[in-house]
């Protein structure tokens, strides 16, 4: 595929990070998008941004979708059909995507599965539903979008991130598993798999909403208690001064990440269109990607792993 121009994709979380980065990039590149979200007023928002940097003839729409409800992704396909007059798609970014359900051993259920359902079953619906209108394209390129914490299963030392990681090896497993499923059965579908490293996003503060809590600032005691049990507090914090962490956490996750979400998007982009099955978003996902690779039982020594980065940025250096 050596451009977007003229086709039609479906995005995906398109109302937030690198979602919306895509449906805009794709738009101004002359493709038509079909966009979802659980968040309908930010999908809405990302669609007109989206039709003022697109050429004529494009055509972007906005739809309500919470892709872990299989019924909703086919109400979400239904509508695409009909506004888009088509019945076939060309690409499919499965994009969407939320944090939580860190410990299996200390955490909620509730929250382990929800997290766990958005970022596995989310794909896994979306690409049966999607799939024959891919085939029908004729040139079809469903684009999964996993995680590092889809080779590499914590977030460092103390942090477990189980519901997450697990997911999203299922997403790189999956997308893996049907390299040679669409080579045998469907050689007009080709699939990526996206892994990012650290991206700035509001993914921390949309994870929250997915699973109902507010903001932060507006969050009750009570409430701050459910997300962080009071024991795992930080020594002598008071519930403002959580708050406020939590807050400070979630701006430097998004200001202070080595890369953009719209250079992320142009990676995700220029991948696909270069045929990759396999990309790897930013410097730091390559750097843990060819570490685990290179001595996987090191995966999570974390002291053994900083002496082998130490040891491969010295190479660089050389
Ligand atoms: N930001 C990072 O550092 C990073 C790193 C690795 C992987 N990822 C993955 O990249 C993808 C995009 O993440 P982002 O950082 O741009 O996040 P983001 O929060 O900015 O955007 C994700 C969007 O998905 C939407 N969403 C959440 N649950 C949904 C559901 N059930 N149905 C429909 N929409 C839903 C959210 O409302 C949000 O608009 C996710 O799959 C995420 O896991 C992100």
């Amino acid at each position: 595929m050596d451009s977007f121009a003229g086709k039609l994709a479906v995005v995906t979380g398109g109302g937030s990070g690198m979602g919306r980065e895509l449906v805009r990039q794709l738009a101004a590149q002359g493709c038509s998008v079909a966009a979802c979200d659980l968040n309908t007023d930010s999908v809405a928002q990302t669609a007109a941004m989206a039709r003022a940097g697109a050429p004529p003839g494009v055509r972007v729409t906005s739809h309500a979708c919470d892709v872990s409800d299989e019924a909703q992704v086919l109400r979400f396909r239904d509508e695409l059909r009909e506004e888009h007059a088509s019945d076939h798609v060309d690409l499919v970014f499965s994009n969407a995507g939320i944090g939580g359900g860190e410990s299996f051993v200390t955490g909620r259920r509730e929250v382990w599965e929800r997290t766990f359902a958005t970022d596995w079953w989310g794909v896994y619906y979306c690409a049966r539903t999607f799939l024959p209108l891919l085939i029908a394209s004729g040139d079809g390129v469903l684009v999964n979008t996993s995680s590092v914490n889809g080779f590499w299963a914590t977030l460092g030392p103390g942090v477990p991130n189980t519901a997450y990681s697990a997911a999203k090896f299922a997403v790189k497993g999956f997308s893996e598993a049907l390299i040679e499923d669409l080579r045998a059965n469907a050689p007009q579908v080709r699939v990526a798999v996206v892994m990012p490293g650290h991206v700035g996003t509001d993914i921390i503060l949309n994870s929250l909403r997915a699973r109902g809590l507010p903001e932060p600032e507006r969050m009750t005691d009570a409430q701050l208690g459910e997300l962080i049990p009071r024991e795992a507090w930080p020594e002598g914090a008071s519930a403002d001064e959580l708050r406020q962490m939590l807050v400070q956490a979630s701006a430097d996750f998004r200001d202070k990440a080595p890369l953009s979400a719209a250079d992320a998007a142009t990676v995700i982009l220029d991948g696909v269109r270069s045929g990759a099955w396999r990309i790897l978003v930013g410097e730091d996902a390559k750097t843990l990607d060819a570490l685990v690779r290179a001595k996987p039982e090191a995966a999570y020594d974390y002291a053994e792993l900083g002496r082998m980065a130490a040891e491969t940025s010295g190479d660089d250096n050389t």
